[in-house]
């Protein structure tokens, strides 16, 4: 076997599927791939993205709840994915004028898709209105501009309104999104009902996306609405669905332990002004000041045993404070649609990011530097570090005799700061001209969310996979522009 997890100590193990490894068993394969479509390729399985469908749709089965999912494809930019959601007979949750556009072009329509975009342009307006697709509102001017162009189109707008300050233990959750809950039923009330200042507006649902990931405070918010969903119907004003975003915790890590004694090691690290952990040293968060270790870890939380489906069953399952009801019970016994909106967590084991290695050097400190043909934004996380073992395939036989070396991955930006994983990665012997490396897990965000053209770089191609041979070969692997 020719291909190695880097870090096989101290490791942060990435729960790796059977698609995967069958490709890393692949390298002819993937040279194929990377000779026509160049370095970075990144591929996406689509029975992954499936899979990952039917287990949230597992929950609410079993809960009797009315729901859908609206795969939220901010997370990555494939059409293929799209196309494959739809076909799958789910809906796609859009946050901009292409995004609606191609989902509509790709099969979307009223009950499979919603604009939920944070600033909201006229042509987006227009279009949501023409395809009668539901518009998530923020704020009065976007209420204001909605009722405005239904009315030159002489036409009807479905809306949702998003709400906002949920109040979780006390405390106000603050977000530069949406209208206050402690204010929306009065203006819901006097636009809707007794002034009817916006009377093409078709109220048909509420939403809200929290920041973070407490459970807690998502089944907190979800009764909130609830609530109002009963209020507003004392006024008439029914509401057929509650959509309560994203944000599902996803579970990379194979080990809890490992996840545990990594920051353990990085906090050492930090207290005693190593560099040997992470690039330059760095706390990824945590830092020394006046001879103490203050801050905490700035990275995505990779390790999660509440994930994915139990995840969202907590959510479901949170009690009511008065009356011990459970989320899902008052939704069914309101017969409102509940929709969730996860993109992350959707795309959990659906894709990697491939890149051949161009050079090897050592800088003054000694320490070795593997050029990789791609760059920081190819597979740049929103947080301080993408912190999964990558894997290496070597094109000669690893062999006995080898010596270990410890790498950092580097990119094509002229940055110093293109670093491509902060983590120091420990290979078995030093990578070769033309080896490839394999970034796990990629397809939520790390691909495509920070992409960008600098230096005039093409973007990387995105390959749609769905094996349809006993060995995978390249036919099976579609570029996305082509879909
Ligand atoms: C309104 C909305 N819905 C859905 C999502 C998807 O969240 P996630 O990918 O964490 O599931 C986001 C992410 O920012 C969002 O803002």
């Amino acid at each position: 076997m020719n291909y190695v997890k880097g870090n096989k100590e101290n490791s942060l193990t990435p729960i790796t599927s059977g698609w995967i490894k069958e490709i890393l068993e692949n390298k002819s394969l993937l040279d194929e791939l990377m000779s026509t479509y160049g370095s970075p390729i990144n591929i996406h399985h689509l029975p992954s993205f499936v899979n990952n469908i039917k287990k949230f749709q597992q929950v609410f089965k079993t809960k009797q709840v009315n729901a859908q999912l609206f795969y939220a494809r901010k997370a990555n930019k494939s059409k293929g994915i799209v196309k494959k959601a739809l076909q799958t007979g789910i809906g796609v949750d859009t946050a901009s004028f292409k995004e609606l556009q191609q989902s509509i072009s790709l099969g979307g329509k009223t009950d499979t898709l919603v604009l939920t975009s944070a600033i909201k342009t006229k042509e987006q307006i227009e279009l949501a209105i023409d395809q009668q697709i539901p518009i998530v509102l923020d704020n009065n001017d976007e209420c204001k501009l909605t009722q405005q162009i239904a009315q030159q189109k002489n036409a009807k707008a479905l809306i949702a309104i998003r709400v906002s300050g949920f109040i979780v233990d006390g405390e106000k959750l603050y977000s530069r999104f949406g209208f206050d809950i402690e204010t929306v039923k009065e203006y819901i009330l006097q636009h809707f009902v007794k002034d009817k200042t916006y009377h093409l507006l078709e109220l048909t649902g509420l939403h809200f996306h929290l920041d973070g990931y407490s459970t807690h405070q998502r089944g907190i918010a979800l009764h909130s609405c609830l609530d109002l969903v009963e209020e507003l119907k004392a006024h008439h004003l029914i509401i057929r669905f509650i959509d309560m975003g994203g944000g599902i915790l996803m579970n990379y890590l194979e080990k809890e332990e490992e996840w545990l004694s990594f920051k353990e090691q990085l906090k050492n690290s930090v207290k005693e002004q190593k560099e040997n952990l992470t690039f330059n040293g760095t706390g990824l968060g945590y830092e020394i000041i006046n001879g103490k270790l203050e801050g905490t870890l700035k990275t995505y939380p990779y390790f999660n045993k509440i994930n994915s489906q139990l995840f969202l069953e907590e959510v479901l399952n949170n009690k009511q404070h008065n009356s011990g009801l459970e989320n899902y019970k008052r939704t069914n016994q309101q017969q409102v649609q509940l929709r969730i909106e996860p993109g992350r967590s959707l795309l959990n084991q659906v894709g990697i990011t491939v890149a051949k290695v161009s050079h090897r050097k050592q800088d003054a400190k000694g320490q070795w530097l593997v050029g990789l043909e791609m760059n920081m934004s190819q597979m740049l996380s929103s947080s301080a570090d993408f912190l999964l073992d990558p894997y290496i395939i070597y094109q000669d036989e690893i062999g006995d005799h080898h010596e270990e070396v410890k790498v950092y991955f580097t990119g094509a930006y002229c940055l110093e700061r293109d670093i491509l994983l902060k983590r120091a990665i420990q290979l078995p012997k030093l990578p070769a001209i033309g080896d490839t490396i394999v970034f796990v897990n990629t397809a939520g965000y790390m691909m495509h969310f920070f992409e960008t053209e600098a230096h005039l770089f093409e973007l990387s191609t995105n390959l749609i996979y769905e094996k349809t041979h006993e060995v995978p070969q390249t036919s099976d692997f579609i570029d996305d522009n082509l879909i």
